[in-house]
């Protein structure tokens, strides 16, 4: 992913060349535009004094150039929507790999997996676990259902959250700098969630953890609101 100030079209090559360079690689496997919105050149971080007009169709005609040339062996996107996901399909002549998402039993974006099926999509998982040693702060390992589900199979509540994503099917990016739960989390092919508990998670309260509001402004960001930035689904 490169950062949301070089999504002008003559920066996104640029962009890459850099990392290139730093990881002293000739390609990358996957290229990804971090998120639907772009900041001004040159700044740091997110907020809405940062943003810069909208400019997402040449954004990926860029990315298509970076997939022509060999530079980027696959490229996606991360942070779409449905609905920015539908009419990227639409203007795109090399469509997306992937799209990474926020996505857990919590917010589980059962439109979004729809579209990714139909069109062939891979939807791949970020906060898998909620992130909760971020600022996010996610407390889905602690969801009653997902703690009654983890009992039942003799799991701990990660791996149940983790093979319902697998079971979904998508990928799960978990993260952790603890031994033991890498090998935790790792341990999802020899088990699953019967149907008779897998059809449980549909009772779980949704919630979006990362609601992105770094990138509304009434004046500022071209979303004027978290509505416009996720399209309804918030
Ligand atoms: P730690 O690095 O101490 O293991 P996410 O992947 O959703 O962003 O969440 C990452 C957070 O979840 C990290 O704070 C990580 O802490 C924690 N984590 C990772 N694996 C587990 C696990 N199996 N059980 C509980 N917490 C976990």
């Amino acid at each position: 992913m490169y950062r949301c100030s070089d999504h002008a079209p003559e920066d996104v090559s640029q962009a890459l060349s850099r990392s290139l360079e730093d990881l002293q690689l000739d390609y990358v496997d996957l290229y990804l535009i971090h998120w639907p919105f772009r900041t001004k050149p040159g700044s740091r971080g997110f907020d809405p004094e940062v943003m810069a007009p909208l400019c997402l169709s040449e954004t990926w005609t860029a990315m298509e150039g970076l997939f022509a040339s060999g530079q980027a062996r696959a490229i996606g996107v991360s942070n779409f929507s449905t609905k920015k996901l539908e009419d990227l399909i639409k203007y795109a002549k090399v469509p997306p790999a992937v799209n990474q998402v926020e996505c857990h039993p919590v917010w589980q974006q059962l439109a979004l997996h729809n579209l990714c099926k139909s069109t062939g999509v891979h939807l791949s998982a970020y906060s898998p676990l909620g992130s909760p040693g971020s600022w996010i702060k996610g407390e889905i390992l602690k969801d009653p259902t997902l703690i009654e589900i983890a009992e039942k199979l003799n799991k701990s509540p990660a791996q149940v959250a983790l093979r319902w994503g697998i079971q979904s099917g998508h990928s799960v990016l978990p993260k952790s700098v603890n031994e033991s739960r890498i090998k935790e989390n790792l341990s999802l092919f020899d088990w699953c969630i019967p149907p008779e508990l897998f059809s449980k998670f549909s009772n779980i309260h949704q919630q979006r953890l990362l609601r992105g509001e770094f990138a509304v402004h009434e004046t500022c960001s071209p979303y004027k609101s978290l509505q416009e930035l996720w399209d309804g689904e918030i």
